[in-house]
């Protein structure tokens, strides 16, 4: 299972890469605009500030919602860095500039994914990863995990290449649950990473082993 951090702030994106776990890097305009990134080329160069960080996938979110627009975004962002993947949004001319950028061989991550019928079809046109929203479902109260099982059926049952990319993961037994059903990567914040060390017995244990090292060795 791949790890991607779920930020724009280029300090937790450090501390997760210097555990040496992480894949690569989620981002969207809400968590740019949470840290103050605006204009175009700020943006752009956050970008680059953030594939110099990790050796992995950065995806690059578009704002346009139309064909022309996605394509002349979409490029200048995989022109940026390698490691750029394409950030697309579900809708028709979306699924249209997956395509395109899939017969380029520019990866794509197709974002904002709420079910089968929309996983399916994002498979269909080549999309690198797919995005289905697992806590924004939990929020309506929905349920965010079966539709990363629906999905992994569906995927399994033709062998579509595309790779699950659970999104809007927000805690801990979500990353545990995403594996446990067989999603290739989770995107969540860092919380969602750094929470599944802890362990209270881990904690007793390490100071009963320390204290019984030091009674030996003092
Ligand atoms: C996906 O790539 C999105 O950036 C993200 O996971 C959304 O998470 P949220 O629902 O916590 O905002």
């Amino acid at each position: 299972m791949k790890f991607f951090i779920d930020t724009a702030n280029l300090d937790e994106i450090r501390e997760a890469n210097d555990l040496g776990i992480l894949d690569g890097v989620t981002t969207n305009p809400s968590l740019m605009a949470k840290e103050g990134i605006t204009g175009k080329e700020n943006i752009l160069k956050h970008y680059v500030d953030i594939c110099n960080i990790v050796d992995g996938d950065v995806s690059a979110e578009v704002i346009s919602t139309d064909f022309a627009g996605m394509i002349k975004e979409g490029e200048a962002l995989a022109d940026l860095h390698d490691n750029i993947v394409v950030k697309i949004p579900m809708i028709k001319d979306g699924i249209k500039a997956i395509k395109y950028f899939t017969d380029k061989g520019i990866k794509t991550n197709c974002t904002l994914v709420f079910s089968p019928g929309q996983a399916l079809l994002a498979a269909k046109a080549g999309a690198t990863y797919l995005s289905p929203f697992v806590g924004r479902l939990d929020d309506i109260s929905s349920d965010g995990l079966s539709l990363i099982a629906e999905i992994r059926d569906i995927y399994d049952n033709y062998m579509f290449e595309t790779q699950i990319l659970a999104a809007s993961v927000r805690h801990t037994m979500h990353v545990i649950d995403c594996a446990k059903i067989g999603a290739d990567v989770m995107t969540g914040p860092l919380s969602s990473i750094t929470g599944l060390l802890k362990h209270p017995l881990t904690d007793i244990g390490l100071e009963k082993f320390l204290a019984d090292y030091a009674k030996g060795n003092s």
